[in-house]
């Protein structure tokens, strides 16, 4: 199945950024949001993305040419029509579930309905909707223009043909895609570098070592990009903390349990980079300007 008419609910910092790749794709999108700031802040965010990787020659159309194919809007008319649904609303399912049921009454039968998610499990999400066999799991990464990985996740109900058809799609705008087989907590990314961020901050904890050490070993040792401490920093404390507790809560374990040096820092309101301090400290453009531990 061929997916081209997308509908993209929530434009906020991840809705707005799909809309942008759907578009750069060549893909006719609508973008709606309750709050008409919303979307107005989405326009401006799309149109500086794209001025910048058009100057770049990564996007070689026009801005206003890709902007021409995302319709933005506050009301639902466009989902009657849509191939691909992509929910992209607040990370709780207190707040998706209304958005999906919604959304199930309008479009046709034969559109997809894709959550954007980082931990709730698709099994939920499916069970918001008649025909949970379209429903699928999308888990962009951020920022959504210039990285390409997205893992799909199916749940225990959803078709292949759902999953094979997002896959395409998601190739289809430039994403690398992993497929998550099985509607695990965290699915594989978060897992993954949630483990690597918890033991890291435990070892620190422990004074094993120090913040510079344990990244610096990783980037030299192993070829990291960047080492956990810094990760967990750029991601935002208090949104690992709010992801590990999820985790924890779903799938408890001794390895998964938040650490307290964590929780300390996420209550002294030390959220990383975007509050200046974490496990790093910052300059008001975000430079790093050392361990603060
Ligand atoms: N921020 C990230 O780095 C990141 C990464 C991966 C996944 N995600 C996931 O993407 C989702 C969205 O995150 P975000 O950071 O873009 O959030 P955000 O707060 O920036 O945007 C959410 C938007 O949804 C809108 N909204 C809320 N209820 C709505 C409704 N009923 N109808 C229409 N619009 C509605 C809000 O007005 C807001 O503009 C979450 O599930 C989050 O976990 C975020």
């Amino acid at each position: 199945m061929v997916l081209n008419r997308v509908a993209v609910v929530g434009a906020g910092f991840m809705g707005a950024g799909i809309a942008q790749v759907a578009a750069q794709a060549g893909q006719q999108v609508a973008l709606i949001d309750l709050k008409e700031a919303a979307l107005e802040q989405a326009r401006r965010d799309i149109a500086f993305s794209l001025e910048r990787l058009h100057a770049k020659g990564i996007v070689s159309e026009s801005p206003d040419t890709v902007m021409a194919r995302i319709a933005c809007g506050t009301t639902l008319e466009a989902l009657r029509t849509a191939d691909l649904y992509v929910e992209v609303v607040f990370e709780r399912i207190e707040h998706k579930r209304p958005v999906l049921e919604e959304a199930d009454a309008l479009l046709p039968d034969h559109a997809i309905v894709a959550s954007n998610t980082s931990a709730i499990p698709i099994k939920l999400l499916g069970e918001c909707v008649k025909n949970p066999a379209r429903v699928v799991g999308t888990h962009f990464f951020s920022p959504v223009p210039v990285n390409p990985l997205l893992e799909v996740i199916a749940g225990p109900e959803t078709a292949d043909a759902t999953v094979d058809a997002v896959v395409a799609w998601g190739e289809q705008i430039g994403k690398q895609v992993l497929r998550v087989k099985k509607d695990i907590p965290g699915f594989v990314m978060n897992r993954l570098v949630g483990a690597m961020s918890l033991e890291a901050i435990r070892l620190l904890e422990a004074g094993a070592a120090s913040v510079e050490d344990i990244d610096g070993g990783l980037r030299t040792g192993y070829g990291f990009t960047l080492g956990p401490l810094e990760i967990a920093d750029l991601a935002g404390l208090d949104v690992c903390l709010h992801a590990f507790t999820n985790i924890y809560e779903m799938d408890p374990g001794e390895l998964r349990e938040p650490p307290e040096l964590l929780k300390r820092l996420v209550a002294e309101g030390k959220h990383g980079r975007k509050t200046g301090e974490g496990f790093y400290r910052y300059d008001d453009r975000g430079r790093n300007l050392g361990p603060a531990l």
